[in-house]
């Protein structure tokens, strides 16, 4: 199986258009401790030749232009875009689809929950919906043409979207996991862009995988207080943080295989390569996500 990394930011990704704190002004200024970022989203292939993306940030359209693997064929229209997996309704995981949106050689899956809720209270997203189909939590399908990469959505605590607050409950289908099984060789990938807690189920799924990329939004709770008066601490926006003795780092540290931060908000001393934070991820062997890389599982 192979992995790129196409955005690494939570949304907003960095520089974040309204935000000067540290990080983004850093990172405007071209800082190499603090490099730019786009927002979340993992593409993930069998074969090298035919990807799927795991989720649709608003940043898609610069992510595919980046990557030759995604282009498609000289002459024609043929995209190598098997599957589009969403994890959650979250916008910074949604709104690439409306980039798109032009045509439909792909296929979107979700929970029910993700495509109700997009497609009840949103009428662009109907533009979709012909390529959209939904699994039950845990129900194994397919990521790619071929069948060699078995993928199931499991459920995570998590949080009803703030776009649909008021309009739907949380539900066991809002917020979930994504785990892909190369069928070939047994090895396992899970991305988990958003964890509110970790729970046994989530633990087992984390340390059962050999690469997981995992909720690095927050490294305090209240780490968004600073920069915006009145924000809500992480875990009431469905984020554990990192540091802190329930803090995911400490879950990480010791799991076998490799773990990486990704969805890492603005806000985050971690950005800064030359910080120490960053240096205690490190330490504690968990990596923190790049733009553009490469991986093999
Ligand atoms: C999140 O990750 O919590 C959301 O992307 C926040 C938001 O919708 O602004
Ligand atoms: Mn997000």
């Amino acid at each position: 199986m192979r992995i790129r990394v196409l955005g690494s930011a939570a949304g907003g990704g960095l520089p974040q258009w309204n935000c000067g704190g540290p990080n983004s002004v850093r990172a405007r200024a071209g800082d190499p401790d603090v490099p730019a970022r786009t927002q979340p989203s993992l593409a993930i292939s069998a074969d090298g030749e035919r990807w799927s993306l795991v989720n649709a940030s608003p940043d898609v359209r610069q992510q595919l232009a980046d990557f030759p693997g995604l282009h498609p064929r000289p002459g024609t229209r043929d995209l190598p875009l098997d599957s589009v997996v969403l994890t959650n309704a979250d916008l910074d995981h949604v709104v690439g689809l409306l980039v798109l949106r032009e045509a439909l050689p792909y296929r979107v899956v979700s929970t029910a929950f993700v495509r109700d809720g997009l497609l009840d209270h949103n009428a662009c997203f109907r533009l979709i919906e012909p390529a959209w189909g939904t699994v039950a939590l845990d129900e194994p399908f397919s990521l790619d043409r071929k069948g060699e990469l078995e993928a199931k959505l499991f459920p995570v605590p998590g949080k009803v979207p703030g776009w649909l607050g008021g309009l739907a409950t949380n539900h066991p289908g809002a917020t979930t996991g994504l785990r892909v099984t190369d069928l070939r060789s047994g090895r396992r990938l899970v991305y988990a862009p958003g964890l509110r807690e970790l729970d046994a189920g989530t633990r087992a799924e984390l340390a059962a995988a050999d690469l997981r990329f995992v909720d690095g939004t927050f490294w305090t709770a209240d780490e968004l207080l600073a920069m915006r008066p009145g924000a809500p601490d992480a875990r009431a926006m469905g984020h554990v943080p990192i540091s802190g003795p329930d803090g995911s780092l400490a879950a990480l540290s010791g799991l076998p295989g490799r773990s990486f931060y990704v969805h890492v908000n603005n806000t985050n001393p971690i950005l800064d390569r030359a910080s120490p934070e960053a240096a205690r991820v490190r330490e504690a062997g968990v990596e923190i996500a790049e733009d553009g890389a490469e991986l093999e599982l």
